[in-house]
């Protein structure tokens, strides 16, 4: 019997080992498999409700839990008031004046001449990567890089740029790849500026002195570095690097900010280039006005000394995190930014895992295989400056508890294993 056209796509599609392997892990563990979740209530302190639970949500990247800052809500509430909900047209047409001016407070903030708002990061990299080059120009990308700048180098791929890929954060390999490329005219190399899977960061400017040796220029996707790393949460660049001199910078609006979109910062000439040369940014729409409001007022307060406030009570979540997980013994990994990755290792055991945690009231995402290698699952933790200190502790609790139900391995297995 010849199936519809569309049953014919759903099974091919199904042939995909990655959907495969979804669908496996869904059917085998439809209890401990706690993704695709819908949450039915938020509350103080990243109180959350799913399945009829009240949990703590620590699967939050509004790392410094603006998202429920009375500020910043009225400012959307004042953007809609002004502008309505969205004003429907691409901004190569026509932009509000509340774009020109989140654009103007970002850059003041970061300390660069311009930047270029996007929808979304992903958005961003899909669509200034492959602007950036074109034929008889080389990309180089890491070979853990985000998703969206693998994307973004396929297009560039196929509108004719050689593209390669280095070994993580290796600046050897990326040295070796300039060394066996033939000449190009222009050179970019793609890295992200936090590795969100790990929470590690890469070596700037080991890196950043390989594509200057190069004549290369790099590319730093830090969204998860935007609003909580460096100084005044600027990111990771300028602090390693102390200029951008060399680099153009991506940064999320979606994360620490608890807005909406993605930014390229660039130098001045850049902002109509990316503009020009970006279809995400021609053939789509903008973020809606009212989050470009509450843009601007992100921008204020990571600019006054209130952020140091919030940065500290953050800080202190992360340490109590990290030091009540190491003196359990468990594997910690990362720890730099709030993101902190308590290795399991199994597939199966790691959705377990996450699940008794959510059986205690704690809700940290169960990260696994394609996300990260095969057998290589963690918990991931994202600690927000809007956790309470007893939530931490109460963590903490049940990760000791968790230790007696799942075996998870210790960092010295780890070392012996090395
Ligand atoms: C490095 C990096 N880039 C891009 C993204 C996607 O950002 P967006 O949701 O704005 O598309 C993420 C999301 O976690 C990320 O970690």
């Amino acid at each position: 019997m010849v199936d519809s056209p569309l049953k014919n796509l759903a099974h091919a599609i199904r042939q995909h080992g990655l959907v495969r392997f979804v669908e496996h892990l869904a059917n085998e563990y439809p209890d401990a498999h706690l993704k695709d979740l819908v949450v039915d209530y938020l509350g103080p302190n990243r109180e959350m409700e799913v399945r009829g639970k009240r949990v703590i949500n620590f699967g939050s990247d509004s790392f410094l839990g603006l998202d429920q800052d009375s500020r910043v809500k009225e400012a959307v509430r004042q953007g809609v008031d002004l502008w309505g909900t969205h004003n429907g047209a691409s901004r190569a047409f026509a932009s509000v004046r509340s774009n020109e001016d989140a654009e103007r407070k970002l850059a003041k903030w970061l300390g660069t001449e311009e930047t270029l708002i996007y929808p979304s990061v992903s958005l961003a990299n899909m669509g200034a990567l492959p602007g950036l080059v074109g034929r008889k120009d080389l990309l180089v990308l890491d070979e853990h890089a985000h998703n969206s700048m693998q994307e973004g180098a396929k297009i560039a791929q196929a509108n004719g740029t050689r593209v390669e890929t280095f070994s993580h954060s290796d600046p050897a390999d990326l040295e070796r790849i300039f060394k066996e490329t033939g000449p190009y005219r222009v050179a970019v190399v793609a890295i992200d500026g936090v590795y969100s899977m790990s929470g590690k960061l890469p070596p700037l400017k080991e890196i950043n002195r390989v594509c200057k040796r190069n004549n290369a220029v790099l590319y730093v996707d830090d969204a998860h570095g935007t609003g909580v790393l460096g100084k005044k949460g600027r990111g990771t660049v300028l602090d390693a690097l102390g200029s951008y001199d060399n680099c153009l910078v991506v940064g999320s609006l979606s994360k620490a900010f608890s807005a909406f979109g993605g930014f390229v910062a660039c130098p001045r000439d850049f902002k109509m280039l990316l503009k020009v040369r970006s279809n995400t940014f021609i053939f789509g729409g903008p973020v809606p006005p009212p989050y470009l409001d509450a843009i601007c007022t992100v921008c204020d307060i990571l600019m006054s000394h209130e952020y140091e406030e919030i940065q500290g009570r953050l800080k202190a979540n992360l340490t109590r995190l990290t030091e009540g997980a190491t003196d359990l013994g468990l594997t910690v990994l990362g720890g730099e930014t709030p993101i902190v990755s308590i290795l399991v290792g199994d597939e199966e055991d790691t959705l377990e895992a996450g699940h008794f945690l959510f059986q205690q009231g704690y809700y940290v995402q169960s990260v696994t295989f394609p996300a990260v290698p095969y057998h290589g699952g963690v918990l991931r933790i994202q600690v927000n400056a809007n956790h309470t200190l007893d939530a931490v502790d109460g963590l903490v609790g049940a990760l000791g508890k968790l230790q007696k139900k799942v075996e998870l391995p210790r960092p010295e297995a780890l070392a012996h294993a090395a």
